[in-house]
């Protein structure tokens, strides 16, 4: 069976000078990138589908993949690598940066006026890795299931403008190689204090669950320490939402 031509242009950007994805591996429909990276994944692959029929999202949310609107991938790598998903969310929003500002709202959500467009799913299994990165690229406000429009987006809706999925998944990962490379030799400092700064949470009034209270720092973990009525409550996971405006 011919290939069809999403296949041909992901396909092409396997590069032999790239840590990740020196093998694309594209589907028109699978079930899901992390599913496929988790079972047969070779370190370095990078799966990437035009649709997605179990996407999961955190929090055992399903993600909404479906089929011409975004860039649903995972790159496969071989141990779980602390600072992986504040590596990624430095990379997308590089990444798209010369055409669209991306806020990084904690833990890894990438947002645009307010509305989320990229979300980041790190899971291991047996020694291997799979970093799934969901990117909203071409959907239109009613492309959404309804219970989304209001929060989520796309490069397109926020952005204007016409987006390459191929050229988009080619920018990604150039950048993401670079900074698993600096992550592997020594310089998480770097990325988790570019991730934490990007996060902009330093003295913002937030709400987690039942914990409420203003953010004084976030850890070498990630986690956000928060000072609260109660007390210092560390933050480890979960959706924050800012009482003092987005
Ligand atoms: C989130 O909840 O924000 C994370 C969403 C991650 C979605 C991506 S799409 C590619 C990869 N495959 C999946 O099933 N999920 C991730």
């Amino acid at each position: 069976m011919n290939e069809s031509p999403f296949c041909i242009e992901m396909r092409k950007l396997s590069s032999d000078t790239r840590r990740l994805g020196r093998r694309v591996i594209p589907f028109d429909e699978i079930d899901s990138t992390n599913t496929y990276a988790l079972a047969q994944g070779q370190i370095g692959d990078v799966i990437v589908a035009d649709r997605q029929t179990l996407g999961r999202g955190r929090l055992g949310r399903s993600w909404f993949s479906e089929p011409g609107l975004g860039l649903w991938f995972t790159a496969v790598l071989d141990d779980p690598t602390e600072g992986l998903t504040f590596a990624a969310a430095l990379a997308v929003r590089e990444a798209v940066a010369a055409r669209c500002a991306l806020k990084i709202k904690w833990p890894n959500d990438l947002l645009c006026d307010g509305k989320k467009v990229c979300g980041i799913l790190v899971e291991s299994r047996g020694g291997t890795t799979a970093l799934g990165v969901g990117l909203n690229v071409h959907h239109r406000r009613e492309d959404f299931p309804e219970e989304l429009q209001e929060k989520a987006g796309s490069l397109s809706s926020v952005a204007g403008g016409e987006w390459d999925r191929a050229a988009l998944l080619r920018d990604v990962l150039n950048a993401l190689d670079q900074k698993v490379i600096l992550l592997t030799s020594g310089g998480f400092d770097t990325i988790r204090a570019t991730w934490a700064e990007a996060c902009d949470l330093i003295g913002r009034r937030i709400r987690n669950g039942s914990n409420e209270g203003v953010a004084t720092e976030i850890d070498d973990h990630g986690a956000i320490l928060l000072d609260t009525p109660a007390g210092t409550k560390r933050i480890i996971s979960g959706e924050i939402e800012f009482l003092d405006g987005e």
